[in-house]
């Protein structure tokens, strides 16, 4: 919230070191007057510390879990709910789950009372949030109307989406689930590999191969590993047969495997010489991804049965995993290509501020955590520098993050006034995220649907209108304009 009131207008290309700085004063100068002065203008605290659960809940709960608590996973308490255990969880973190430690944030009073705070707000949260998007009204853009149509449902997280040459759509939902939407009818697809569903990680991506009438192969993505506890990233091939999959085949398995519930990737995509192409996240661990002996925290590109192209940039560097396009990255969300310009566009979750749109180009740097826009969850600083020799900068920037899950970009005639223009989900404010565009510049930016839910994918279907999936409500809309 705080970064909200300060530093709305953000996301500026070129930022540098300084205002960074000067965005974030707020979290680096913790002195008691002026934490008072800056979480003033929200909630009403006195001038000393400690500050009211309330006031550091919406600083460093809210972006993950929701200003009114409706975001905490089912309220399932893996780590229990006694006033010690969830004082330990936000003390130390939990990693397995994805949920960041505060122990250097807040005092151990703070600690406590914010624990105390959280198990109160969270019991009395009701099943169903009332969502005060309404799916029934007409959206207006500020240059377009349109209405949301539903083409599929009874989803947990429909994660990945991918169009058959007939037009028809594969959903997979990341409990686990694919589905076939053929004619608006939707049928669940047998012989779907078991996945293991955990944090983020679950089954995410499907692809259909580019030559899906002569071989009947798609792509799945999703978590799984030798144990629950040892997982990473795997993409299979299979044979999409009479409504089953056949001759299921692994072509990728992310390394290293860990407890981790966190940055799997893995949007895929096919480009025009038939490369796969996906990016898997650091899993938690930052190091990751400045090392190029491991998988996670890259890009990668291999031929579609898995074999590595010769001429990756990687593949005569000693110890280099040569499946690796680029590295650098945090967690590679949104991947949108150009076929007619053959450049990657890719978007990704920075920490705390910094999330990043990229062009990805072979073999470069993209920095991470070595520079970055954002800081820590917990408002620690996790490095000064936004640009270094040798690192690419990012395209655009958003700060606060949006958290965006998916990439596409409009180039089709039914939404004349948005060619060209970029759409992501944005998870953390549940909201359609428009990126003009002009002569290749970001030049704004529109908030499309707010409060619709938090949207885990959008694409372009074939048949040139836009598909969004949205989780927990579990469908996927078709946006068709209206006069
Ligand atoms: C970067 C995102 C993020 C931030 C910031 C964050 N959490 Fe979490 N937290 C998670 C995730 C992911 C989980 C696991 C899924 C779930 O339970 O919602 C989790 C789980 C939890 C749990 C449940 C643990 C269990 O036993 O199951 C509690 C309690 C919790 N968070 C409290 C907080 C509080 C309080 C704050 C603010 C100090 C906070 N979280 C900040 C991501 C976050």
């Amino acid at each position: 919230m705080v970064h909200v009131t300060l530093y709305s207008l953000n996301t500026i290309q070129g930022m540098t070191k300084s205002t960074k700085k000067v965005a974030y004063w707020p979290v680096l100068v913790s002195g008691a007057a002026i934490t008072a002065l800056v979480i003033t203008g929200f909630t009403q605290v006195p001038e000393q510390l400690p500050r009211s659960p309330r006031a550091n809940y919406l600083q460093y709960c809210a972006s993950c879990h929701g200003e009114n608590h409706d975001r905490f996973a089912a309220r399932a308490w893996v780590y229990g709910n006694s006033l010690n255990e969830v004082s330990a969880t936000l003390k130390h973190g939990r990693p397995a789950i994805g949920m960041p430690e505060f122990g250097q944030a807040m005092s151990d009073t703070e600690i406590r009372e914010l624990a105390e705070y959280t198990i109160r707000e969270v019991a009395q949260v009701p099943d169903v949030i009332p969502s005060s998007f309404n799916v029934q009204d007409t959206v207006h853009s500020m240059d377009l109307k349109f209405i949301l149509e539903e083409v599929a449902g009874g989803m947990n997280i429909p994660w990945g989406m991918d169009f058959l040459p007939d037009g028809s759509m594969l959903v997979a939902d990341k409990a686990g689930k694919l589905y076939l939407v053929k004619n608006g009818k939707q049928t669940e697809i047998s012989g779907v590999p078991k996945v293991v569903v955990r944090g983020q990680g679950g089954l995410m991506e499907v692809a259909v191969h580019p030559r899906y009438k002569k071989n009947k192969f798609i792509y799945l993505s999703f978590a799984d590993g030798p144990a629950p506890d040892k997982i990473n990233t795997t993409i299979v091939r299979a044979m999409l047969d009479k409504g089953k999959l056949t001759n299921i085949e692994t072509i990728f398995h992310a390394t290293p495997d860990s407890n981790s519930g966190v940055h799997f990737g893995c949007r895929m995509f096919f480009d025009k010489n038939g490369y796969l192409f996906f990016g898997i996240g650091e899993r938690g661990t930052m190091q990751n991804a400045q090392n190029l002996t491991n998988h996670s925290g890259k890009m990668h590109r291999i031929y579609d049965d898995g074999r590595i192209p010769a001429d990756n940039p990687f593949v005569n560097t000693a110890g280099a995993m040569p499946s690796i396009w680029s590295y650098g990255h945090r967690n590679p969300q949104g991947l949108y290509y150009d076929r007619s310009t053959g450049v990657i566009w890719e978007n990704e979750h920075g920490p705390k501020g910094g999330d990043e749109l990229n062009i990805i180009k072979k073999g470069l740097n993209y920095g991470w955590p070595v520079v970055s826009f954002g800081i820590n969850y917990n408002g620690t600083i996790i490095t000064n520098d936004t640009a270094q020799l040798g690192m690419e900068p990012p395209f655009h920037t958003w700060t606060p993050s949006i958290a965006p899950s998916s990439l596409t970009r409009v180039t089709s005639d039914k939404y004349p006034t948005w060619k060209g223009d970029f759409m992501s989900g944005s998870l953390s404010f549940e909201y359609l995220e428009r990126t003009l565009m002009k002569n290749n510049r970001v030049v704004g930016r529109e908030r499309l649907m707010p409060k619709i839910g938090r949207i885990r994918n959008v694409v372009q279907g074939p048949d040139g209108f836009i598909y969004i999936s949205v989780e927990r409500v579990g469908k996927v809309y078709k946006l068709v304009p209206v006069k």
